[in-house]
């Protein structure tokens, strides 16, 4: 695997640890990072812990990024956060498209393209968000909905090197994980539309990703890490899966 390729897991704190509790938590995952030289380390809290998840990832192999983010840099856009401000707050990072946003915020492949448009713009690495629900699994369709969805932002990476994250929507939260050949099915696809950049473009894989599967799925020739949900709010559990990504 190339140097670009290098294992990432990234934590995403949802609508979690939003306030004093990011420090503590933010904190072990820093200590746990010490033994961890393999691996890159990204953590995703609420808005309003960046600045303290930031604080306590300085000068650590941690990085920090938003969970969203809006595609102006300013003007009257009430309740909303931009690249620039994620900058500022120390933000390598942003993730873009989760399914949560597409599904319950009305997100679009056009939306997801223009916020991966301003993310990169702004300076910060997008994880772009792709995945198909249980009902077009089911009906056979997740490569052709999973094509249309990183079609939608293919040509704006041009130059770049980001992270797609594919994240079966069924799989999000309810213990169910693809198993490793389904994920390694779609990541290899994703990777055969990639084209120029199918080397400088980290795909991971998201979905109930515990300790004890991420060996399995971090070992698929296409996953070059995890987006994490649940097990990241626990250190112990998301040192884990880290541990995993370091082999
Ligand atoms: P999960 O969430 O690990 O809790 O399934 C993953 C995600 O939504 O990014």
């Amino acid at each position: 695997m190339n140097s670009i390729r290098r294992p990432l897991i990234a934590g995403n704190w949802k609508l979690f640890h939003g306030g004093l509790s990011a420090t503590p938590l933010a904190q072990a995952v820093v200590a746990i990072s010490r033994e961890l030289d393999a691996v890159d380390l990204v953590l995703c809290p609420p808005f309003t812990a960046l600045p303290l998840v930031a604080i306590a990832c300085h000068n650590s192999r941690v990085q920090v990024g938003g969970q969203n983010l809006y595609p102006k840099d300013q003007g009257a856009f009430t309740g909303e956060v931009s690249a620039p401000m994620l900058r500022d707050v120390g933000c390598k990072w942003v993730i873009v498209g989760h399914s949560e946003r597409r599904q319950l915020f009305g997100e679009t492949d056009v939306g997801v393209r223009e916020k991966t448009v301003a993310a990169l713009a702004g300076g910060l690495i997008p994880i772009v968000c792709v995945g198909e629900t249980l009902a077009e699994r089911e009906a056979g369709k997740t490569l052709q909905v999973v094509e249309r969805q990183v079609r939608a932002f293919l040509d704006v990476l041009a130059g770049h090197s980001v992270a797609i994250a594919y994240e079966p929507v069924w799989a999000i939260g309810t213990g169910k994980n693809a198993g490793p050949a389904e994920a390694e099915e779609v990541h290899a696809a994703i990777r055969s539309w990639l084209g120029d950049l199918a080397d400088r473009t980290r795909i991971l894989y998201g979905g109930s990703v515990k300790p004890d599967n991420a060996a399995a799925l971090l070992g698929c020739a296409n996953v070059d890490g995890a987006l994490v949900g649940g097990a990241s709010l626990d250190a112990a559990s998301f040192g884990g899966i880290a541990r995993a990504a370091q082999g």
